[in-house]
């Protein structure tokens, strides 16, 4: 069972750090077998779960360059503190314009630590590329951006990984889903957390109806359990891809609520889903906390 959540250094729409323990509970993972995560995102799934064997894998090269140089030595807890110093005592003094001049330099050489303070510094961290590819997001003005509070925990966070990464047994590479999910074989686990279809997204890759269903095919055709991660319905939409693409699997639910501003009456709750093709109940679980509600259902074939 997961005691504390590590947050990853990385910052990116969906992120699953909510419900990486409801998640975690959830998954079968047998001793010797081997993880696949193929739209990694942050990582937070994976690298609190710590599986001895993984294969982590996105179509955005420059969250796989980061995580590479940080497991390789290039990128220590240390040279991410004096980047960020150094940059950001710039960007204290010239805000905008050095935010800027970094996103230039990005854009034009790609090196990982500069993608680092692009995210920690951007609007809302969020990560999204232009048709060329060129990261785009605008600064995300704030005083005192990189305080040394700020970096401390930056730095953390990647000292937290260049721990677990030196003690197991991962890989990092850059492609598409399908090539992931093909190396998965039977025993293995894959969870899969791909942008939400049916709903606005901008990551580095698009997403439809049609890889959907080539990513369920892929699925289908390992030997290995999976896991899907996907959103289920809120108060005013339902993902009826759950019922026309996913049937025969298991669906397990959480309702995750959210305040929007501090009245009890905006309190808006959002069901969030799980599909897997082995039955959760056989995984061996913790008592449901005070309020938690859990659904299970199959879907019909
Ligand atoms: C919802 S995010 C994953 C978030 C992640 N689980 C986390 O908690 O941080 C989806 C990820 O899928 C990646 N992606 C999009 N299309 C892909 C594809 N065809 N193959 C592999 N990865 C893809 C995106 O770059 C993005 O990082």
């Amino acid at each position: 069972m997961i005691e504390k959540v590590y947050v990853p250094p990385i910052k990116i729409q969906g992120i699953k750090t909510k419900i990486v323990e409801f998640i975690s509970e959830n998954v079968y993972l047998e001793e010797n077998s081997t993880w696949h995560e193929p739209f990694m995102g942050s990582g937070v799934v994976g690298f609190n779960l710590a599986p001895i064997k993984a294969v982590f894998s996105d179509t955005n090269p420059h969250i796989i360059e980061l995580y590479k140089a940080i497991q390789s030595g290039k990128i220590t807890a240390k040279s991410v503190c004096e980047f960020l110093e150094y940059e950001g005592s710039i960007l204290a003094e010239k805000e905008d314009e050095h935010y800027y001049f970094i996103r230039e330099r990005f854009n034009e050489k790609h090196d990982p630590l500069d993608f680092l303070f692009l995210n920690r510094s951007c609007f809302n961290g969020m990560i999204r590329f232009n048709k060329s590819y060129e990261f785009n997001v605008p600064y995300g003005h704030k005083p005192k951006r990189f305080a040394k509070a700020y970096i401390t925990k930056i730095v953390n966070q990647v000292r937290h990984l260049e721990t677990v990464f030196s003690e197991n047994d991962w890989e990092f590479h850059c492609c598409s889903f399908e090539e992931t999910i093909a190396r998965a074989g039977e025993g293995d686990f894959v969870y899969c957390d791909p942008p939400y279809i049916g709903r606005h997204v901008d990551y580095y890759d698009s997403w439809d109806e049609e890889q959907e269903i080539a990513l369920k095919n892929a699925l289908y055709a390992s030997h290995a359990k999976f896991m899907l991660s996907t959103w289920d319905e809120n108060k005013y939409r339902k993902n009826t891809y759950i019922d026309t693409v996913w049937d025969g699997c298991y669906k397990l639910n959480k309702e995750h609520f959210y305040h929007v501003g501090a009245k009890e009456k905006n309190r808006n709750s959002m069901m969030e889903a799980l599909l897997m093709n082995y039955d959760p109940t056989t995984v061996p679980k913790r008592p449901l906390r005070a309020g938690e509600q859990l659904t299970l259902e199959r879907m019909a074939l």
